[in-house]
């Protein structure tokens, strides 16, 4: 067979993937999809231009791999068109599906990516996609950004060993931090990021400038000049959307002639700041959102400046990530037996030691959504019925989701006997 047999076999799975009549079973098309990249793979393994692997495609989480598509997310490989440095200790990975399919996502949704170390172990951790969703030819291109953690074992494998060319596992997208730009008509978006946390918004800011009539405002800390993440682009935005968005950045330590604020986001400064923000003429005769992200005790600063000014937290959204590496010990588990309620039905399994609740419920065929797998997304929330168990914090579930007994399955271990209700 020769290469442009290949290709015309490639275009023609592609056409019959994105021309099934309406109607037509979606899964059908998935098969098609993964056959022409397959197909794609192959004759560039044959014909001398083989997708360079960043790290082998096993063993990967083999209990996510082996779990059906409805029960959480296939993971998909994408490759690294270029690794470009943003700012201090930050670089973005331009990613594209090599079979040509788009990459959908919501902005301020984010990749999980799977890592294989050296030693075999496959390691998490969540990034988020710093540009919104594209149209056209570029629309099978997306991109994450990616902040050296110190100590962190997949930023660091990012940060020394990434290529372009290689290739990146991911699960995803996931996450629900955002606004769709039907809640953005006629709101002031009032966008708070520390540091690295300006990834989601950098997306949102600009997909909700272009699809919706919304002003908005960005606040955003940093420890120098040198530590802006897309500075020259947040400014591009700013001309374009003049008049409709603007930037206040604060810097920890600033350099001769700089005249933007100075400052930590403590809660004075952000209660100064948000309530320059809601007074502003962006926010004029509009109901203000505030969207926070960044480090835990920023956005706990953010909050209790919000409560000073009597701003109704129903209007607060916020994005945390943590890394392993920052996350507190859990308590050793030993197995213990776990009831699964799933919809009418009910499944006894018991769980390994260390096992988390979801993977003890995938592994006795409890039909459970996940996502991120690493406590970001909430997908995998299940109600405690009895029973507790230990989480590793921080992770995305709210005080009145606590309150209520919910528990997030997939970093949650059994310290007891459990009932789950599988939601
Ligand atoms: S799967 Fe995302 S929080 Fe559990």
């Amino acid at each position: 067979m020769s290469l442009d047999t290949f290709r015309g076999l490639s275009i023609l799975l592609l056409v019959l993937s994105r021309t099934l009549a309406p109607g037509s079973r979606p899964s059908f098309s998935k098969t098609l999809q993964t056959l022409r990249r397959d197909v794609t793979t192959v004759a560039r393994d044959l014909f001398g231009t083989p997708l360079p692997p960043a790290f082998s495609r096993e063993p990967l989480a083999r209990h996510l791999l082996s779990q059906p598509l409805q029960r959480g997310l296939t993971p998909k490989s994408l490759v690294v068109e270029s690794v470009v440095h943003e700012a201090t200790d930050v670089v973005s990975l331009h990613l594209v599906d090599p079979s040509g399919a788009a990459v959908t996502f919501e902005p301020g949704q984010f990749f999980t990516v799977l890592t294989t170390m050296a030693n075999g172990e496959v390691l998490k951790r969540a990034y988020s996609l710093s540009m919104p969703p594209r149209d056209g030819e570029s629309a099978s291109r997306a991109r994450i950004t990616v902040k050296r953690v110190a100590d962190g074992k997949v930023s660091n494998h990012i940060h020394n060993q990434l290529e372009s060319g290689q290739t990146l596992t991911v699960l995803g997208p996931s996450g629900n931090f955002g606004v769709s730009a039907e809640e953005a008509a006629d709101k002031h978006l009032l966008l708070i990021a520390g540091g690295s946390g300006i990834t989601p918004i950098r997306s949102i800011v600009e997909a909700r400038l272009r699809d919706s009539n919304a002003t908005a405002t960005l606040i955003f800390g940093n420890r120098s000049e040198d530590h802006i993440v897309f500075r020259n682009e947040l400014d591009s935005i700013a001309r374009e959307f003049q008049g409709r968005f603007a930037i206040k950045h604060l810097l920890e330590s600033a350099p001769l002639g700089w005249n933007g604020g100075v400052g930590r986001l403590d809660v004075s400064t952000a209660e100064r700041e948000i309530a320059a923000a809601i007074n502003s003429s962006l926010a004029a005769g509009r109901n203000t959102l505030v969207l926070s992200c960044g480090p835990a005790k920023m956005m706990e600063n953010v909050r209790e400046a919000l409560a000073r000014l009597n701003f109704d937290s129903s209007g607060l959204r916020e994005e945390l990530f943590s890394s392993p590496e920052d996350r507190k010990e859990t308590v050793k588990t030993t197995p213990q037996p776990v009831t699964f309620l799933v919809r009418g039905r009910t499944i006894d399994a018991v769980t390994g030691a260390g096992q988390t609740v979801l993977e003890a419920g995938l592994a006795a065929g409890a039909n459970m959504s996940f996502s991120c797998t690493m406590g970001g997304c909430g997908r995998c929330k299940v109600k405690l019925k009895k029973g507790q168990v230990t989480a590793e914090e921080p992770n995305c579930l709210t005080e009145s989701e606590r309150s209520q007994g919910y528990v997030l399955a997939c970093v949650s271990r059994a310290k007891e006997p459990l009932v789950v209700e599988v939601l």
